[in-house]
Order: C-alpha cells, then structure tokens, then sequence
C-alpha cells in the first residue's frame, strides 16, 4: 500500500461521536505515532488516554496534540508498569471510572530483553507479560467499555502490535514457555497473539480484533535494550548512512499504515491479521489451530484471573 494513499485515506476520517482511544504503550514508538496521526486526524477532539510508565514522555506527546475544540474532550495519562498483573487491574479500573466506552484500544508495549529474560513477581517471564498476558487481560479487563461503543453503532476494536505471520506451532505442553529455545519461543508469542486475537473474536463477536505486524520501526525499543548486540543493530538500522535505514520504516510513517489498517483494513468484526503496511495479511504464516485457540484460552483465563 502507498503511503500517500494510506496518508489521503486518513485525512478522511470523520467520526459522528468524539471516539474515545487508549493506546498502552503509547509514550513511544509505534503506540506513540498512532496516537499522534489519530490526535491530529480529528484535530484532537479525540479522548485519548496514554499508558505508560513514562510520565514526562507522555506530557510532551499529549502537549503536542492539537487543542481539542469540545471542553469535554481530554487527553490523559495514566502510570501503570503493565509487567505486573496487578497493576493492569488496577489501570483497567481507572480507565473504566473514567470512561465508560472505548472505540480503539491499541496495544504495544514491549523491550529488548531476550538475553536478559526475567520471572516477574506473578512468576511469569517478563517478556512474555508485556507481549500477551498484560494485553490479554486489558482486553479482558476493558471489554465492558468496548461492548458498549459496539452497543452504540459505534466503532470498537482492538489491535495488538506484535508480529502477525512469524508465529510457530505452540505447545500445548509448554505453554508457560519455559521449555522452548529462543527462536521458537518468540514464534510462540506471535502464534499466542493470532489466537489472543482469535479467541476475543469467538467470546465477543460484535467487535473487532487485530494482530499486526509493524515491519522494522526506528524506535527506540532496541537502543533501550541492556544488549549490545541489540543496541548496535539498532544504531544501525536508526543510522541514515546504513543501508538497513532504507529497509525500515519511520514510526511517523508506521502509525499511518497502523492507524489506517485499524479503520479501514479491518472493517468488520471478527479476528484479523494485518501487515506493516496496513493491509490484510490473511492467514500467512499463520501457525495456530481452534484446539490450540481453546487450550490457550482456558489456560490464560486461568492464569490472569487469580493475579
Ligand atoms: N520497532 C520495531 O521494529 C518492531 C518490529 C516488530 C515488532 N515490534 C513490536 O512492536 C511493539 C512496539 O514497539 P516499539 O518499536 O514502538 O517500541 P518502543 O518505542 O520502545 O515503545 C515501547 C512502549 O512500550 C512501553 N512499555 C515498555 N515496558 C513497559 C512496562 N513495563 N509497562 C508499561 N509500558 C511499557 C513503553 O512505555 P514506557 O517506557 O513509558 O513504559 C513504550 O511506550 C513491541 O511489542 C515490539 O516488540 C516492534
């Protein structure tokens, strides 16, 4: 999909209702540049609420949002480190006392720890938290504000910004993943977000749900990273002068085609899968199964409702 194209698409967006948009994990990166073309698209009369753990990140990006022209309409931030159960109830509640319906809930929190994975204090690894569980139960968690912007024709999806089409076969066996070696553990986490998104879709088929995968994005999620390895590929693919900075996107440019395969690309309910460009990615590389949707299901209603 051209940019241009994708760019005029979403200087069309008019909504009939002020939308309500949280976006966790939106003080950088790709978060942050979906929440940025969303503010500037509606000339901020979106309510738009930010998760982070950045405070001083979050008050410089909802500063730059164009004034909202309707003194009801906010802008907000609300602290949360989603690596703790806890603390996502907890957001998910304050969330809901402050709005009672949510149009668009993006989600894209992550780091570049996999040489430095951690076991958090719910005994699950860090990595995994940030990428699935924290997702699954805000979803969870919000899903009564979401059911009642569908209620009110309005729009309600939900995209996880994670990396649709490089899953691997999951097993049922492991599913803590503590088992499994690097790579097939990440083909995991994506194959755990399609049938994230896929089992949102079988409980609540009035709304939409998306996995995506955002391609390379100069953010700063690798620079971050307390690898070396990670740090110097990141410099590199954020360098003007290294051919990768050529394969890789601007996070501007990302939050176009993310924002634009959110309104336009995933048009009806149901699961859907999209690509860094925004459009449907289909069932590429797809590696998941109704069984293995089921078993994951159970295992992760189980595993959030007691934390
Ligand atoms: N960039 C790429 O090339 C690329 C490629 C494929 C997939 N992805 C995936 O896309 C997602 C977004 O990546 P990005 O490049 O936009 O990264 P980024 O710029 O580093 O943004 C990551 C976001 O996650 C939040 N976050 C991290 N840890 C958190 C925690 N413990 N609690 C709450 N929020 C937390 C950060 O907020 P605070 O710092 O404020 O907490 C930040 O807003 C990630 O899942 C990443 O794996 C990225």
């Amino acid at each position: 999909m051209e940019l241009a194209t994708v760019k005029a698409q979403n200087g069309k967006i008019s909504f009939p209702y002020i939308p309500v948009a949280v976006f966790i994990g939106g003080t950088s990166g790709i978060g942050r540049a979906t929440a940025e073309a969303l503010a500037r698209y509606t000339n901020g009369n979106t309510n738009i609420i930010i998760v982070g753990r950045n405070r001083a990140a979050a008050d410089s990006i909802i500063a730059s949002f164009p004034r909202p022209s309707f003194p009801s309409v906010k802008h907000e931030f609300i602290q949360c480190d989603v690596t703790l159960l806890k603390n996502v109830r907890q957001t998910t509640n304050e969330i809901l006392s402050r709005h009672s319906k949510i149009n668009l809930l993006v989600i894209s929190t992550g780091e570049m720890e996999l040489f430095n994975r951690e076991i958090t204090e719910d005994g699950l690894d860090r990595i995994v938290v940030l990428a699935y569980y924290s997702r699954w139960k805000f979803i969870h968690g919000l899903m009564p504000a979401l059911a009642k912007a569908k209620e009110a024709n309005e729009d309600a999806k939900v995209l996880s910004v994670a990396s649709a089409g490089l899953g691997g076969k999951v097993d049922l066996e492991d599913l803590e993943l503590k088992k499994v070696s690097l790579i097939p553990f990440l083909r995991s986490i994506s194959t755990y977000n399609d049938l994230m998104v896929e089992g949102f879709a079988l409980h609540f088929p009035s709304i939409t749900f998306i996995h995506c995968s955002p391609g390379r994005v100069r953010t700063p999620l690798g620079s971050n990273s307390s690898s070396i390895l990670f740090r110097t590929l990141s410099f590199l693919i954020n360098s003007p002068f290294s051919p990768w900075y050529y394969y890789s996107l601007a996070p501007e440019d990302a939050g176009e085609y993310q924002l634009y395969g959110i309104l336009y690309t995933a048009s009806a309910p149901g699961a859907w899968r999209i690509t860094q460009d925004g459009s449907d990615l289909g069932k590429k590389g797809y590696n998941g199964d109704e069984n293995a949707r089921d078993v994951l299901w159970r295992y992760t209603l189980e595993v959030t409702s007691t934390k």
